[in-house]
């Protein structure tokens, strides 16, 4: 290899790196340490490879997967960066609150089953599903043809493994 194709190459190689997302090392630093992460990358691997996605990475496609969702079903009330406010807030009558700060509220760990079962709402109590937020089990039930559970699950899982990435601990 002659200096100036190495050089070339390091360029490459540079430039390839930081384009890698950010967020990579510390979500597999915080996955690591998240005891529920395993039985999360296990569905997600079935439901990712299911659909049959291209994949950089499994962890840098459901994040992604799940900001995309975010961005699209929940920012309206809860605002794009989800810390509160969104363009629907003001006429809801309970205030959508700020999920950036779920695991702060919770003495530091993210309450996972808490946050499963609020966006899913099936098993949620019935005032989650009164107050404004929409029971998306059952939304994401009805939109996927057949209404395969794993999806769902795959879905909301996505989402979860985005807020735990927003949490400001
Ligand atoms: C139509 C407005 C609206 C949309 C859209 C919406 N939410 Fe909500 N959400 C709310 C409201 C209002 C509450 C508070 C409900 C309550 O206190 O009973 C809430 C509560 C929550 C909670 C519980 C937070 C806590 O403090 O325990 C989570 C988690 C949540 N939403 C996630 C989501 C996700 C994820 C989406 C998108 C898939 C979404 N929400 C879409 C209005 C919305």
């Amino acid at each position: 290899m002659s200096a100036a194709s190495d050089a070339d190459f390091k360029a490459e190689a540079n430039k390839r790196s930081a384009a890698r997302p950010v967020a990579d090392a510390r979500t597999l630093v915080r996955l690591a340490a998240a005891p529920w992460s395993v039985a999360i990358l296990a569905i997600l691997c079935t439901v990712v490879s299911a659909e049959g996605s291209a994949r950089p990475s499994l962890e840098s496609a459901a994040l992604a997967a799940g900001k995309e969702r975010f961005e699209r079903n929940c920012g309206i009330c809860h605002g794009l960066d989800a810390s509160g406010g969104g363009a629907f807030a003001e006429i809801l009558k309970v205030e959508p609150p700020d999920l950036t700060v779920l695991s702060k509220r919770n003495n530091g760990s993210f309450p996972f089953t808490e946050v499963y079962n609020a966006i899913d709402g099936r098993n949620a109590p019935l005032a989650h599903g009164r107050a404004g937020m929409p029971i998306w089990g059952d939304r994401y039930k009805q939109s996927i043809e057949g209404g395969d559970e794993t999806l769902v699950r795959g879905r909301i899982l996505e989402l979860i493994l985005y807020l735990e990435f927003l949490q400001s601990y």
